[in-house]
């Protein structure tokens, strides 16, 4: 089996490379312009601006490779998308990880962002994570599309959770079950 933490450098569908790999201390700047860049167009993301280079370090120094995973997209030495896991903190929640992904504008639409979650799931299984989870807000069609096409089904839908340039919109919860069948399981 391959190591689900290796470097690989792939083509995308336009032509160009880019190399696939965890997350490093010393991406801090770039992998926050690349946050900053996706999160100023203020549709996708939760998150808007991260506020400073010592926040990014701290967010960076939380992956382990074996709870929480980052693996950035490179080009030029430049992080043109990100993806992330994070496991449940308690013991109720462990087998459960929640996944992020923010790819930058002139990257999208290439291969990057099913290559990148292909990647995680992958980390996810070695891992032995029974279940993955996302939110993605329901005017975010090609998502949508791209969790659907991997196999996630929608598990809850938080109305009008957010408000997008002014406009009320549901965030859609979305699961993908990766371990066997549970013997027993309750509602
Ligand atoms: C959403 C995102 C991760 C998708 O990655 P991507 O590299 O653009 O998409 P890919 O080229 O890998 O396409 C994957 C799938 O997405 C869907 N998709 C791509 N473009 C689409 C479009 N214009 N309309 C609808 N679905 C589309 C298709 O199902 C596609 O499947 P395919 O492999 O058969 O073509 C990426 O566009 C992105 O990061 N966007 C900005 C931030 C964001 O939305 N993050 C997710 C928050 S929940």
């Amino acid at each position: 089996m391959a190591d689900p933490m290796r470097e690989e450098a792939f083509t995308l569908r336009d032509g160009r490379t880019v190399l696939l790999r965890p997350g490093r201390m010393d991406d801090a700047e770039s992998t926050m312009r690349n946050a900053n860049r996706i999160g100023r167009e203020q549709v996708y993301l939760m998150l808007e601006e991260v506020p400073n280079l010592k926040e990014e370090q701290r967010w960076l120094s939380g992956f382990d490779g074996e709870r929480n995973v980052l693996f950035v997209a490179v080009a030029d030495g430049e992080v043109v998308g990100a993806a992330d896991c994070h496991a449940g903190p308690f013991p109720k929640d462990r087998h459960v990880g929640g996944i992020g992904i923010a790819i930058q504008d002139g990257w999208r639409e290439a291969g990057l962002g099913r290559r990148m979650m292909e990647r995680v799931l992958e980390w996810m299984r070695s891992r032995s994570f029974a279940k993955a989870e996302l939110a993605v807000f329901a005017t975010n069609h090609r998502a949508c599309r791209l969790y659907e096409s991997l196999g996630f089904v929608q598990e809850g839908v938080r109305r009008w959770h957010v408000r997008i340039r002014g406009e009320f919109v549901d965030e859609v919860l979305m699961g993908l079950w990766l371990g066997p069948e549970p013997a027993s399981a309750a509602r």
